[in-house]
């Protein structure tokens, strides 16, 4: 094992004073008293900073605010108030369920503003999404037939692009890793052009062509690749058929900085690769891509068409996930070498973390910045031996019952996979935003957790 230090390279709000971490003016400790663990944390400051960079960079690349469209992938992390939040700061969303879909259209957001991408659409949703005029990414042709039944049956026009493959070498976890040959996601260009013939044929309402590269993505050359081809297709496209797209949407995928830096990510990858015994993982933590130079590269792609067309992206980590903290608790510590945490929080929480072998940055929320020798791993508290919340070598203070364990940059994805195992109840969110509290989710109970079982005595 390489121990692996906590990072205290906080990005704001969050900060350290008097070795406790905060979130502005408030204390975790603080919040804790009010809120109990395990608890999600999100920074509303944060979440609306990394909105507005976004925008920003548009701006100055001379594109005004009907020329492009951020649209929040709620994936990343779903929540109703923080889709309003999203949505009042301007954003679109990516939604790719017909819950995500609903949830979208609740928050009465503009409708082409939502754009529904998936590869196994419900048609109930995706009636829904005609009616309402949602763009919908269609992903595959069966899909786009069933889209041409529905057309006709309801006698509106369905709002279209088709999500295409460019087929890429996609530099990041292969569970994330979507533009690579053979994904189940999209249509490889050959597919993609008899697609486009087939909804002109059938008078649909043709707006654009859409591509997602991969998640975490975090080498600038994955990007200039993938936007090259991708827009060098769309233009074929318009000239082949006629067309002249009115969006083109790039997707998401930019990545962000778990690591600090790129010793720290070297470090990770070792231990990763001698935990899992596997040579050849491959997971990205430290990344160097500004959202400005994000933004500049598909600006400076789109200019080969001879027309203006609007942007869409469709960030979720980079916007969601450095805004956001889980804190658990200490329950126990057991001697031995390493020492091992007990937390009352699972990997039910962090499946991401074990899925796409990613990770954490943990700060001790009471004891910020503390030292000691000790090298700790942190478990769980599901009945399962791969129950990891972190299985590093973690150098720590000396810990005792109901420290206070932070995940920081754990907005994104970590909910998307959160599951009851154990019967566990899922945590409080608390959305903090200029020094004031929100509670935005209510810790389950007992009642949650088996509302839906049918008490049967049989
Ligand atoms: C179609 C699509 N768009 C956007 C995203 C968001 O990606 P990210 O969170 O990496 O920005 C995803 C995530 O996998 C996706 O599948």
């Amino acid at each position: 094992m390489y121990p692996i230090a906590p990072n205290y390279d906080l990005v704001k709000p969050f900060g350290i004073k008097d070795e406790r971490l905060y979130i502005g003016n408030i204390s975790v400790n603080d919040l804790t008293e009010r809120y109990d663990t395990p608890t999600f944390y999100v920074s509303g400051d944060r979440f609306e900073d990394n909105i507005k960079e976004y925008e920003e960079s548009f701006r100055q690349e001379g594109y005004n605010g009907n020329m492009f469209t951020i649209a929040y992938a709620i994936k990343a992390h779903t929540n109703l108030a923080l889709l309003k939040f999203a949505k009042n700061r301007g954003t679109g969303f990516d939604v790719s369920y017909k819950n995500e879909l609903y949830a979208a259209l609740n928050t009465g957001i503009s409708p082409d503003k939502i754009f529904f991408n998936g590869n196994a659409k419900k048609r109930a949703a995706l009636i829904e999404a005609i009616e309402q005029g949602v763009v919908i990414n269609i992903d595959n042709l069966m899909e786009l037939d069933e889209i041409i039944d529905i057309q006709k049956r309801l006698g509106k026009k369905a709002r279209i692009s088709i999500r295409v493959n460019p087929e890429i070498d996609v530099d990041t976890d292969p569970a994330i890793a979507t533009a690579v040959k053979n994904s189940k996601f999209g249509l490889n260009f050959n597919l993609a052009e008899k697609a486009y013939k087939l909804a002109i044929s059938n008078n649909m309402d043709v707006k654009g062509i859409h591509m997602h590269l991969g998640s975490q993505i975090t080498n600038m050359s994955v990007f200039k690749e993938g936007t090259t081809k991708f827009v060098e297709f769309a233009k074929h496209l318009e000239e082949e058929l006629g067309l002249e797209f009115e969006l083109l949407n790039f997707g998401g995928g930019l990545g962000i900085s778990y690591a600090k830096n790129r010793s720290e990510e070297e470090k990770i990858v070792k231990n990763l690769k001698e935990i899992n015994k596997n040579e050849d993982i491959h997971s990205n933590f430290y990344c160097p891509i500004s959202k400005r130079d994000y933004v500049k590269n598909i600006v400076d792609s789109v200019s080969i068409l001879n027309h203006d067309v609007k942007i869409v992206i469709e960030p979720g980590r980079s916007l969601i996930g450095d805004a956001c903290i889980l804190v658990g608790r200490v329950m126990n510590i057991k001697e031995g070498s390493p020492d091992i945490v007990s937390l009352d929080m699972g990997a039910n929480l962090v499946l991401e973390n074990i899925i796409m072998k990613n990770y954490n940055n943990i700060i001790i929320a009471n004891k910020a910045r503390n030292k000691s020798d000790n090298h700790v791993k942190f478990v769980g508290n599901l009945c399962y031996a791969g129950d990891f919340v972190s299985p590093f070598g973690w150098e720590m203070p000396d810990l005792k019952k109901g420290d206070l364990v932070s995940l920081m940059d754990a907005g994104a994805y970590h909910w998307f996979f959160a599951c009851h195992g154990n019967s566990v109840e899922f945590p409080a969110t608390v959305l903090v935003y200029k020094d004031k509290e929100y509670l935005i989710r209510k810790r389950e109970r007992y009642d949650d957790v088996f509302a839906n079982d049918v008490d049967l005595d049989l």
